[in-house]
C-alpha cells in the first residue's frame, strides 16, 4: 500500500484514477477545493495549489504524489500559468519541504509536441509549444525535472472513457481548435492510465518523461461518429499526418500493455 496525494482528483481524469487508487489497496487523500466530495475510502484535504499553507499539510506524510490538477479548459492565459505552472511550484515546493522522499508523479499533455514533427512524437523531441497550456506544462515538467524529488511525467494523450464525455465534446473541439476531420490523436482509456499511473508509483518510470497512448490513433472523424456526433468528412489534404501522435516504444519497454488497445475495444467492451 503506497500513501497518496491526488491533485486535480474532481477532474475528468482524476475523479476516475482515484477509485481505481483506492481499489487497487492505496491509501488516498486528495486535494480539493470548497466542498467538493470524494470517494468512500478517500481523505478529502482542502486546499488550493496557490495556497502553501494548505499544500504542506496536504503532502506531508505521503510517499508519493500524483499531480494532474491544471487549468486548460478556459481562454484565461493568466489562470492557466497560474495553476499550471505557479500551482506545480508551490506543489513542488511543499513536497521539498515537507515530504522530500516522496515520489512526484506528474501528467503532462501531448499538446506539448510540435505540429510539424516528421513522425509520431518522442520523449526526446524538443518541445517550443507558444499556446498557454502546453508552453506551461512544458515549464512544470521544467521545475519538476530540476526539483530535488524523485519525479515522473507522464504525457497523457487524449484521455476518453466511463462515460467521461470527452468523444462527445469531439465536435466542438473541431469547431473550436479548426481540426481536421482526418487529424489523428493518440488516445488512452481511463483504465489504461491507472495502469500507467501504477507503473510509474513502482519507480519504474523515474527520472524519465514517458508517453502514453493504445494502440490503435484515432482520427476527429472517427471519434465524432463513436460518440454518436457525426461530423462531416473532407477530401482537402492533411497538413501533417503525424501530429497529434505520439511514439509508445519507451512506455512498452518499461512493461505497459493497453489493457483496451482501442476506442473500437472500448466500444465493443461497453466502456466508452
Ligand atoms: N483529459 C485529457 O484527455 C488529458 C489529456 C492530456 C493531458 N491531460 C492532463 O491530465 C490532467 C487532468 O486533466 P483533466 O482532463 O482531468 O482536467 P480537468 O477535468 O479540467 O480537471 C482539472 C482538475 O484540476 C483541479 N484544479 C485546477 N486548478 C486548481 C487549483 N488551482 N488548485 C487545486 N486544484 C485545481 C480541478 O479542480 P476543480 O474541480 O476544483 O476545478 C480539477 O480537479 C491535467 O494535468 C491535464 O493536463 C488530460
Amino acid at each position: 500500500m503506497t500513501s497518496i496525494l491526488l491533485t486535480g482528483a474532481t477532474g475528468l481524469v482524476g475523479s476516475r484514477l482515484l477509485p481505481r487508487l483506492l481499489d487497487a489497496g492505496h491509501d488516498c487523500r486528495a486535494l480539493v477545493r470548497g466542498e467538493a466530495a470524494v470517494p468512500p475510502g478517500a481523505t478529502a484535504v482542502r486546499g488550493d495549489l496557490s495556497d502553501p499553507d494548505a499544500l504542506a499539510p496536504a503532502v506531508t506524510g505521503v510517499d508519493a504524489i500524483v499531480h494532474l490538477a491544471a487549468r486548460f479548459r478556459t481562454d484565461d492565459e493568466d489562470a492557466i500559468w497560474r495553476a499550471n505552472l505557479d500551482g506545480t511550484r508551490n506543489l513542488i515546493a511543499a513536497a521539498e519541504a515537507n515530504a522530500p522522499a516522496a515520489r512526484f508523479v506528474m501528467a503532462s499533455t501531448s499538446n506539448v509536441y510540435d505540429a510539424g514533427t516528421p513522425r509520431p512524437s518522442r520523449e526526446s523531441d524538443e518541445c517550443t509549444p507558444t499556446a498557454a497550456y502546453p508552453a506551461s506544462k512544458v515549464a512544470a515538467e521544467q521545475l519538476l525535472r530540476e526539483s530535488r524529488l524523485t519525479w515522473a511525467i507522464l504525457r497523457l494523450p487524449f484521455v476518453y472513457g466511463d462515460g467521461d464525455g470527452h468523444l462527445e465534446a469531439m465536435p466542438a473541439l473541431a469547431i473550436r481548435f479548426g481540426l481536421h476531420p482526418a487529424h489523428t490523436y493518440s488516445v488512452a482509456h481511463h483504465r489504461d492510465v491507472m495502469i500507467a499511473v501504477g507503473i510509474a508509483l513502482s519507480g519504474a518510470m523515474d527520472g524519465r518523461i514517458v508517453n502514453l497512448a493504445d494502440d490503435a490513433p484515432v482520427s476527429v472523424f472517427e471519434m465524432a461518429e463513436l460518440a454518436g456526433s457525426p461530423i462531416e468528412g473532407s477530401t482537402e489534404p492533411l497538413t501533417n499526418p503525424w501530429s497529434g501522435r505520439m511514439d509508445t516504444t519507451l512506455v512498452r519497454e518499461l512493461g505497459f500493455r493497453p489493457t483496451v488497445p482501442s476506442i473500437r475495444a472500448a466500444a465493443r467492451e461497453g466502456i466508452l
